[in-house]
């Protein structure tokens, strides 16, 4: 990641002055020097997430696939462009809310990540949400949605709501499935346009605000 401010021109002030990172930054650079799992030794890049710092609504997906392993960002195979249709059907653009994983490095063959991969890697979005402060977060998938709501079925709680501590929750089908089975694209379609409103009626907090300043309304 890039830091927040450029580095001092070190010939007008006559010393060098590294520039200070901002939290996040700081948190992906441990998460791209973590080799705590197996998958460490597999990967191409680290996919930490990217979005501004303080987003009002994280996602979260599964885990990076090819492409994301290339390049070492969140969503940029078919999957993200689908992504990015169902945000801008509420106005947003991806680089306004935050985009991350459950497991920042990529499966080996885009299997499905392990028990012991998902647990080592929980901390990383444990210190990404403290760091974001979502007023939402939505999952996508399987894997994102159990981590909030453990032992429930994603054909049941999708596109339904649920606050806990300030936050709102947002279980929603990932945008691959719908790429397997169409039918899925209405339902995600359907689902995201639930979020504006959800945002908007964050009861005394400011959702209402925060949408509109996401252009939302
Ligand atoms: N699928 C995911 O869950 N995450 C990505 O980053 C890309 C595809």
């Amino acid at each position: 990641m890039t830091p927040s401010r450029r580095f001092i021109d070190a010939s007008l002030v006559g010393c060098y002055h590294t520039d200070e990172m901002s939290t996040l930054d700081s948190l992906n650079h441990e998460i791209e020097s973590c080799t705590d799992c197996e998958l460490a030794s597999q990967r191409t890049r680290v996919v930490p997430g990217e979005g501004p710092e303080h987003s009002s609504i994280l996602f979260i997906g599964e885990a990076p696939g090819f492409h994301e392993d290339q390049e070492g960002r969140p969503f940029v195979g078919a999957a993200g462009r689908f992504l990015e249709q169902l945000l801008a059907s509420i106005n947003l653009r991806r680089d306004q809310v935050f985009i991350a994983n459950v497991v920042k490095c990529r499966p080996p063959n885009n299997r499905d990540p392990l028990p012991g991969e998902i647990q080592s890697c929980r901390k990383w979005l444990d210190k990404q949400i403290e760091v974001i402060k979502p007023k939402m977060i939505v999952t996508l998938g399987r894997y994102s949605m159990v981590r909030f709501f453990p032992g429930e079925s994603i054909g049941k709680i999708h596109g339904k709501a649920r606050k806990r501590d300030s936050i709102i929750y947002f279980p929603m089908y990932h945008p691959a499935a719908a790429l397997h089975q169409g039918s899925l694209r209405q339902t995600l379609k359907a689902d995201m346009l639930k979020v504006p409103e959800l945002l908007a009626q964050m009861g005394k907090g400011d959702g209402g605000t925060q949408a509109k300043q996401l252009g939302m309304f």
